[in-house]
């Protein structure tokens, strides 16, 4: 019996037991692990025990106030039942009995939890963006497929009803053939102070870093801001518009683009944050142009309806999308706007697939393949952005074209002791 096999019968052994759900239902329980215990792994888990029929066996943050507090929190709702707290995601990983991992740390630490989950033949849930560089993604993409688990990464708006109903009515054709396709995310962070200072006692910041550059801690480059810090989160368009990014591939169907082009920069947050306030960047997929926008200062946009949101432009009609929201407009002079309005919980929908496929070995909406893809695009842009505003994919290869200042970023070097999963 090999290692991936004995892995999974414990896993099947531990399924045995089952639990009473909220809604009377009896399921299989299933042993999750918590790795990040921040803002968003909570809110996983919070979906995870809103599904029922999971027990939170081992949580995992290096910030020791984080972890006690989700301790704590689904210790009650577990009658009492306390995960094992661990420092090192590596201790949890080899939990016995555990049978899947939310991955919800910031990005650049998602690479190699996740290769180390799938070589102990663990399911995983990831969070977005799929990997921090476009190597890592690959070596996370070839794990996945060796190890055969069930592994959805969090782009959970694939779940959304309105995002479902407009690609639905784009298909059947009433737009016409979509054109060209625009999409945005406006809005005014809150900044914390940029000044460096000692990180809180309860913060382990050297491992917090981990395999990305050790910057001086700042509450701006820490919890939660880490997004708009090049070395952690690269920026709001890998942050946030990647989701609009994976909506759109979602809704047209679209794979990977095979030249990115990207301009913006720092215009009034110099000093505050390391990643464009100002962005535009232009995807230019096989069937289609798609440019994303986003800008972090200055007075709000024309109207905040369409602040949020992807304009699919069709030669017939232009139909607006957003989470809970679609919007059909006709062409003609004074043609009616239709608004669509439908709201569900994507969120839960998204984690309750995931635990369904966990039990019964089904598929789930996103695999670490097409994660692979939205997150390499959003990469693409920031890699354009740096090496002279333009690059060209070969997906097959891996590789930029023609433009190695380029392709030396797709692959970040490692702080030791880390190596870079990416062989290649
Ligand atoms: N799907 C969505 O809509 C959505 C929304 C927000 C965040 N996210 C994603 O969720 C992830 C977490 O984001 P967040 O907003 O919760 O960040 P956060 O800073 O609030 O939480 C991250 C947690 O991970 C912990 N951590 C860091 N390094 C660790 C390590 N080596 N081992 C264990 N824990 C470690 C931190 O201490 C922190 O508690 C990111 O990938 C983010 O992109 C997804």
């Amino acid at each position: 019996m090999n290692r991936r096999v004995f892995l999974g019968s414990l896993a099947a052994g531990a399924t045995a037991l089952r639990t009473r759900t909220v809604s009377g239902r009896s399921k299989d329980t299933i042993k999750l692990g918590l790795v990040g215990c921040g803002w968003y792994g909570g809110v996983v888990l919070d979906a995870a025990f809103k599904a029922g029929g999971v027990e939170l066996v081992a949580v995992c943050d290096v910030d020791s106030d984080h972890l006690d507090r989700t301790a704590q929190k689904y210790a009650a709702l577990q009658s009492g039942r306390a995960p094992t707290r661990y420092q090192d995601w590596q201790e949890l990983l080899a939990t016995p009995g555990l049978q899947a991992v939310v991955i919800a740390t910031p990005p650049h630490w998602h690479a190699l939890p996740f290769i180390e989950a799938c070589r102990r033949g663990l399911d995983i849930y990831c969070e977005k963006p799929l990997a921090y560089d476009v190597a890592e993604g690959r070596a996370m993409v070839e794990a996945a497929k060796t190890a055969g688990r069930i592994v959805q990464v969090g782009f959970q708006r694939r779940q959304s009803q309105a995002i479902r109903q407009a690609a639905e009515y784009i298909a059947g054709g009433a737009p016409g053939r979509i054109l060209a396709v625009d999409a945005q995310i406006h809005y005014s962070p809150r900044l914390a102070d940029p000044t460096p200072k000692d990180p809180p006692a309860t913060l382990d910041w050297d491992r917090w870093c981990g395999p990305a550059p050790k910057l001086p801690y700042s509450e701006q480059v820490g919890h939660f801001n880490w997004r708009l810090e090049k070395a952690y989160g690269n920026g709001h368009l890998v942050d946030w518009g990647i989701h609009w990014i994976d909506a759109i591939r979602t809704v047209l169907g679209l794979d990977a683009p095979r030249v990115v082009q990207a301009a913006g920069g720092l215009y009034q947050l110099k000093g505050r944050i390391t990643t464009p306030d100002l962005l535009t960047a232009h995807f230019e997929f096989e069937r289609v142009p798609v440019v994303w926008r986003h800008h972090l200062i200055g007075a709000p946009e024309y109207t905040q309806d369409t602040n949020i949101g992807m304009f699919f432009y069709g030669e017939k009609e232009t139909i607006f999308v957003s989470d809970n929201r679609y919007v059909v407009v006709s062409s003609g002079k004074d043609a009616p706007k239709r608004v669509v309005e439908l709201s569900n919980d994507a969120q839960l929908a998204h984690v309750s697939e995931f635990l369904e496929a966990v039990r019964a070995r089904t598929a789930v909406s996103c695999t670490p393949g097409d994660a692979y893809r939205s997150t390499t695009a959003v990469h693409l842009a920031m890699i354009a952005l740096e090496s002279g505003g333009r690059v060209e994919w070969d997906e097959g290869a891996g590789q930029i074209r023609d433009n190695p200042r380029a392709a030396a970023l797709l692959k970040r070097e490692y702080r030791g002791p880390w190596k870079h999963p990416f062989a290649g």
